[in-house]
């Protein structure tokens, strides 16, 4: 990449969930494109890995997203350092599968704490840090725009951070920060090893989408570098489908040749 096509250069950008999956691809792009990066994740050997392969201009900092005060502190320490935030990918999460009457509300309430207060956390961080101006990328989700069955605690959340994301947009919109929100299908990523996807067919799942395939990080990471950046500068209050087209519509089912 030449520096000219550095679209990042002298932005200093906080991702959350940056030790792996979709936030490990977006802090790795956006540190290709010139971008100061501070990692941020709660699992410490894997962040600080991923942020000494990128070395310079990466900085890795535990900051769990339900957790108030470490906001408070990366976000000072920022500042302090001379790194001031101007964007902000909300990408720390999970994903939880499984019947409302089967789901308890321990788990109900782990969904919304990371998925929905984590991203509200990180806005009100955002709201205050950005003193000139910025740009916040929140992941949702297809499931946070059309309603799956067995993921109901999962999809409140994801649905929240999309009410989240343009309650946001209107409210920080005079402090010139933007606010939107990228809702990718299924990804290949770690984030099925959670609860209750073990059983899934894979293979019929694909089948399902109308690209025939599952989506990469990268792919998310593009359209997040997108969102972050002057390309989009009067883009906000918006969600980006990244879900190779399974939220356009049905397909017409064929008949069978039989
Ligand atoms: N992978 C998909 O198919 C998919 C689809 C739609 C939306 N998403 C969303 O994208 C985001 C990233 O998903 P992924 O697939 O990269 O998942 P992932 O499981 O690979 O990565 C999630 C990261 O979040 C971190 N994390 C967990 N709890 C945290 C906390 N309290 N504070 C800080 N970090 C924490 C984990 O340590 C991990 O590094 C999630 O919000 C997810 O809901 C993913």
């Amino acid at each position: 990449m030449t520096s000219h096509d550095a679209r990042l250069r002298d932005t200093c950008a906080l991702v959350t969930g940056a030790a792996r999956g979709i936030g490990a691809a977006t802090a790795e792009l956006f540190h290709a494109h010139g971008a100061t990066v501070y990692l941020c994740d709660v699992d410490d050997d894997l962040g600080n890995s991923v942020a000494a392969k990128l070395g310079a201009r990466a900085h890795y900092r535990h900051l769990d997203v339900t957790d108030a005060a470490d906001w408070s502190r990366v976000t000072a320490e920022m500042a302090d350092r001379g790194h001031p935030l101007r964007i902000l990918v909300n990408s720390a999460g999970a994903a939880s599968k499984a019947s409302i009457m089967d789901t308890s509300l321990a788990e109900l309430r782990r969904m919304i704490d990371l998925n929905l207060v984590g991203t509200f956390l990180g806005l009100q961080a955002a709201g205050a840090a950005m003193t000139a101006g910025g740009s916040v990328v929140n992941l949702s989700s297809l499931r946070g725009v059309l309603a799956t069955a067995e993921l109901g605690a999962y999809g409140a959340s994801k649905f929240g951070v999309r009410a989240l994301t343009r309650v946001a947009a209107l409210e920080f919109a005079e402090k010139n920060i933007r606010v939107n929100a990228v809702c990718p299908g299924s990804i290949d990523t770690a984030i099925t090893a959670g609860a209750g996807f073990a059983d899934d067919d894979m293979d019929a799942y694909v089948k399902s989408i109308p690209m025939q395939r599952r989506g990469l990080p990268l792919e998310v990471a593009k359209a997040i570098l997108f969102l972050a950046g002057e390309e989009s500068s009067y883009v906000t209050g918006t969600d980006l489908m990244i879900d190779g087209g399974s939220s356009a519509g049905a397909r017409t089912p064929k008949l069978s040749s039989s």
